[in-house]
């Protein structure tokens, strides 16, 4: 039955693709593949374009040797791997430039990030200088807008920070986010011609709210009221990528509830980044959906790394795990509030991880695993590159005219 039913599901896809497009659902293992591709590629050196220096980086590698990235910026927009790799943020939009720090929830002026944020239309936007912008309200983020901070140090921190709802293709690129709060019993505008009443918002650094095509990359995030960064209520075609988290209890929250079933479409990447000091758990929490955690460097957690309910997916592969020396904390994953007999059928694998300190992944759902044989003509790299792919995670410090 079971059998037939994804013969079905299979033949369905072929003959309508537009099935899978509308709600943004991708072939996981197809996605996978082309992530192992494009890594084996950058750490071999295959691949050496003109803008490529081989930091074995394949995100990096498609953009980051170009001395003149001041004028190409908008070509990051084509360097996204994994799930998120559609999100185009503001392509093709003008660069806007943030002049100023100042806050006006309800009728933000020109020149602040609030103004540009709001637009209807795709925009770039940049950083004219070095910059600390403490919101008064959340960040409410309209579709087609690119964040990004190269060039400058910009943080958005001590009041609430970036709230992605609803709203489709959004790139946030080279961005402190930290020390968020909560906002919200307050109006806040979203677009040029729409605010609304805002209830009490979770205090987390990146909301992402029933939002698609979303990918966040080398940002530095630490010490926030609730998640860093937070995906929940159908959110899908992420990816989350060379970032440097720190200072945290609850990292990532990938699904807020097991009866949510919205969230079985939701496919998430998260490579390259760097889990460091002062961090507890949820690297990340997941439900329901596909979750593909790849070369990420995991050096410090005080409970547990992966963690989930509710039958997600979570292929782990390549990634480096350090063990915290507490013999209680040592094991990578967690199940949570579920029996072993509803859990072992969950797929979760662990191919090329170098687990140290005694760290160990609590693998489960083996019978399922033979479905991944088909795309998987390359294994994941090997987590001995894990160093070298992720230690410039986090913002870069970037000058005009020489590579960042
Ligand atoms: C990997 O490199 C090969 C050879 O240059 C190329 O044909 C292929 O498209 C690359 N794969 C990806 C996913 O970029």
């Amino acid at each position: 039955m079971a059998l037939h039913l994804s013969l079905l599901l299979l033949l369905l896809s072929l003959i309508s693709p537009t099935i899978i497009h509308s709600s943004h659902v991708q072939d996981p293992e197809l996605i996978v593949q082309e992530v192992q591709e494009k890594i084996y590629n950058a750490t071999t050196r295959r691949n050496l374009g003109y803008l490529s220096c081989g930091t074995g980086n394949p995100i990096d590698d498609c953009w980051r040797c170009d001395s003149k990235w001041a004028k190409n910026r908008q070509r990051l927009a084509d360097c996204a791997i994994g799930f998120g790799k559609g999100a185009i943020g503001g392509k093709n939009g003008k660069i806007y430039v943030v002049t100023n720090t100042k806050d006006d929830p309800v009728n933000p002026k020109p020149g602040s990030l609030r103004y540009g944020v709001i637009q209807d239309e795709p925009l770039w936007i940049i950083f004219e200088r070095d910059m600390v912008i403490k919101l008064k309200e959340e960040l409410m983020l309209n579709s087609f807008k690119t964040i990004d901070g190269r060039g400058a140090s910009v943080h958005i921190a001590g009041g609430p920070c970036i709230t992605i709802q609803y709203v489709t293709n959004i790139i946030v690129h080279g961005i402190n986010v930290h020390d968020c709060k909560r906002g919200g019993n307050a109006n806040v505008r979203d677009s040029p011609s729409h605010y609304g009443w805002r209830t009490i918002s979770d205090g987390d650094g990146i909301s992402i709210f029933g939002g698609s095509h979303i990918w966040v990359d080398h940002c530095s995030l630490s010490s926030c009221t609730d998640g860093l960064i937070d995906a929940i209520h159908g959110s899908t075609a992420i990816t989350i990528s060379n970032n440097y988290m720190t200072h945290h209890n609850k990292v990532m929250l990938l699904g807020h509830s097991d009866s949510e079933t919205r969230d079985k479409n939701m496919q998430v990447t998260i490579a390259f980044n760097h889990f460091g000091e002062g961090l507890v758990q949820r690297m990340p929490r997941c439900r329901h959906g596909y979750f593909h955690v790849v070369n990420n460097d995991y050096t410090h957690w005080e409970m547990y790394a992966i963690g989930g309910s509710a039958d997600p997916t979570i292929n782990s592969q390549g990634n480096r795990f350090l063990a915290p020396n507490d013999p209680n904390n040592k094991e990578v994953t967690k199940r949570e509030e579920w029996p072993q007999s509803a859990w072992k059928k969950w797929n979760w694998r662990s191919q090329g991880d170098l687990l140290l300190n005694g760290a160990f992944f609590t693998t489960s759902g083996a019978a399922a695993s033979s479905s991944y044989a088909r795309a998987s003509s390359l294994s994941a790299r090997p987590s001995s590159y894990v160093g070298s792919i992720t230690v410039n995670a986090g913002t870069l410090s970037c000058k005009q005219g020489s590579h960042c």
